[in-house]
């Protein structure tokens, strides 16, 4: 008999519900939605909410809502959302004592409850999260992982689409470095149906959207005013975790754990291009930089390495 899968998400809140949502929509398995005991009522009202509309469409998996931990076993993939998000004028850095404390907490679950998951990090500062929960977990690298690439591209690409008139499906485009201001569009590596973005969009033009798509999470938090983005972030998680699930192999930019790649050193986790499938990240490519390129990557990985470097585990 073919196992339904398990979903494990923790942190049941604004990402939390819709990553549940999406999951039984994509149906992908079965969800657990876990979080701690104030959230109760909240987890247990979205899980009987999602599954009440199962019957419309016909989706056959399920949410449980819990706040016991031990719900977590057995699960083949972890999204983390766990932790608070900024309110306006907040940094993503200026999250990371109260998430780490969070993150201590989940890692512990993750690690007594679910071992052999693929955890996928969503909470903030993201790259030094995900750098705490392998830490803490002591999991093999391949997986661990941080969902910010997927959603930066994304947003890049939007602007791009809504600039061009365009399909965004002809949209090849790839965000690196840490998920902060000083995150990297790599607009050497855009192409619209196979032509150069410069080729299509004028310098002032495309600077003007390379800004946006780095100030993209405080734009929203300026608009929500009580949290930050979370259908955006919801759907590139799940684009990770499908992946994982269904051994796609897609290429993704995520944050891995590099081993010497682009010249950075070791240990760090950051975004870079990376294939997903069933052994979690299988691989990291390393593209070709010029020297432009290298000096942003450089300055990105030094903003994610002082948050890093600032961890008490
Ligand atoms: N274990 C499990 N869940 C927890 C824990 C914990 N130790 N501590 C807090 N939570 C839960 C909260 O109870 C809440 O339901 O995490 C949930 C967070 O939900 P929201 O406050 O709605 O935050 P959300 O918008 O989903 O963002 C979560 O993702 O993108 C990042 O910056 C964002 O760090 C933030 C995280």
């Amino acid at each position: 008999m073919i196992k339904k899968r398990k979903i494990g998400l923790i942190g049941g809140g604004q990402i939390g519900g819709n990553l549940a949502l999406l999951s039984v929509q994509k149906q992908l398995g079965d969800v657990v939605l876990y979080d701690i005991a104030p959230a109760e009522g909240m987890i247990k009202g979205k899980a009987l909410d999602i599954n009440q509309l199962s019957a419309v469409d016909g989706y056959d998996c399920r949410v449980t809502a819990t706040t016991d931990p031990k719900g977590l076993a057995g699960c083949d993939v972890i999204i983390i959302t766990a932790g608070v998000p900024r309110k306006p004028g907040m940094s993503r850095e200026d999250l990371l004592d109260i998430n780490l404390k969070i993150i201590k907490d989940v890692a512990a679950n993750i690690k007594a409850h679910c071992p052999d998951a693929f955890v996928i990090n969503v909470a903030n500062p993201l790259d030094a999260m995900v750098y705490a929960l392998h830490k803490i977990t002591g999991f093999k690298k391949n997986m661990v992982a941080g969902m910010a690439g997927v959603l930066d591209t994304s947003r890049f690409k939007c602007f791009v689409a809504a600039e061009l008139d365009c399909s965004i499906r002809d949209i090849e485009a790839l965000v690196l470095g840490g998920h902060g201001d000083d995150m990297v569009p790599l607009l050497r590596h855009t192409t619209v149906g196979g032509i150069p973005i410069t080729k299509l969009i004028a310098k002032e033009k495309l600077d003007a959207i390379v800004k946006r798509t780095r100030e993209g999470g405080a734009e929203l938090v300026k608009l929500y005013q009580t949290g930050s983005a979370y259908f955006g972030p919801a759907a590139s998680s799940i684009a990770m975790a499908e992946a994982y699930l269904f051994d796609r192999k897609r290429i993704l930019p995520a944050a891995a754990m590099l081993d010497g790649e682009y010249g950075l050193p070791k240990g760090y986790f950051i975004g870079v291009p990376c294939q997903i499938g069933a052994g979690g990240v299988e691989k990291v490519f390393e593209l070709e930089l010029d020297a432009a390129e290298k000096a942003e990557l450089a300055k990105s990985f030094e903003s994610v390495k002082k948050t890093v470097d600032s961890v008490k585990l």
